[in-house]
């Protein structure tokens, strides 16, 4: 079974260094001194954001150790409510507060095993990273990214050399296959020979692939989008059903517990 990692999250003024529309998202790079250096694949950062108590959580999409701005972390916005509207609006040289890395990562397997990662839109944030870290260890990737249409889709364009296949999928067809991702999920799976199957994205994806995980016998981490409104464990307002090692049922912290989890410990009627 893989092994997860935690580690002791930073809170500090960042700065908003580059800022780039692609399609429906808006990715930024950011400054956030230690926050890169302790960052795992499948961790978040959470951000003030002027006005509001609740902070926003993002996905960590990449980490650069060194760039003319010093140890830099990029973050994908889709601009829906205020928190992600603000912060897409922000330009060069604004400051931002944030916390991070927040969450556990996602576990990586100890042998080169066959690995199926399957991101939808935004969401495909953390399986970027993932998938150079799996590369290193020699397994082999099958990378799966879908979304609703080709501006909602996360280019995976620089993830073809960390990964041995990629498929698009979009609700329209406007780019790949056409379709929901949940319902392409077994054959891909089969495909791909998987041993583990991650997956990032709303929960019906998340639960389309632990179900087909559990029918093809191979392990599954989901990385779970649960509202975490302070995002390092103090509120408790982020509860998520599960079932404990021992098989009995309880809920646990999603900032802290998750959001990355295995797919089988989900109670996902409760959630
Ligand atoms: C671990 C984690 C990582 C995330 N990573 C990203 C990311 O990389 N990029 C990104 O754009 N968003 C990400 N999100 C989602 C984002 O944090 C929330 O949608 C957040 O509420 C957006 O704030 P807002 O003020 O723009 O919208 P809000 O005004 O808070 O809400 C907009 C809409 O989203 C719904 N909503 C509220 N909270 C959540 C939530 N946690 N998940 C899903 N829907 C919610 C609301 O009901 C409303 O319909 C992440 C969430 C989590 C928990
Ligand atoms: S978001 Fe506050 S404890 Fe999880």
């Amino acid at each position: 079974m893989p092994v997860a990692e935690v580690r002791t999250p930073v809170h500090v003024e960042g700065e908003v260094v580059v800022t780039k529309r692609v399609g429906a998202h808006r990715h930024l790079t950011l400054t956030a001194p230690g926050v890169p250096e302790r960052f795992r694949a499948g961790n978040f950062v959470a951000v003030s954001v002027p006005g509001h108590v609740a902070r926003r959580a993002l996905w960590i999409h990449r980490v650069r150790a060194s760039s003319a701005f010093g140890p830099t972390l990029d973050v994908v916005l889709e601009p829906r409510g205020e928190g992600t509207s603000w912060l897409a609006a922000q330009p060069v040289g604004a400051k931002v507060a944030i916390t991070g890395p927040l969450g556990r990562a996602f576990a990586l397997p100890k042998d080169a095993v066959s690995c199926l990662l399957v991101g939808e839109g935004y969401a495909a944030a953390p399986l970027f990273p993932l998938a150079e870290r799996l590369r290193e260890r020699g397994c082999a990737v099958s990378l799966v990214v879908s979304a609703t249409d080709e501006s909602h889709l996360l280019s995976a364009l620089e993830a073809r050399r960390a990964v041995r296949s990629v498929t698009v999928v979009t609700a329209d067809g406007s780019v790949g296959q056409r379709g929901q991702v949940a319902d392409h999920v077994d054959d891909l799976l089969r495909r791909a020979g998987a041993d583990v199957v991650y997956a990032a994205g709303p929960t019906d994806v998340l639960r389309a692939c632990a179900a087909a995980a559990e029918r093809a016998g191979a392990w599954s981490q989901v990385a779970l989008e649960s509202p975490t409104p302070c995002g390092t464990g103090l509120c408790h307002g982020c509860p998520l059903p599960v079932a404990g090692e021992d098989g009995v049922d309880r809920v646990v912290r999603a900032c802290t517990e998750g959001p990355v989890i295995r797919g089988d410990r989900v109670r996902w009627d409760a959630l």
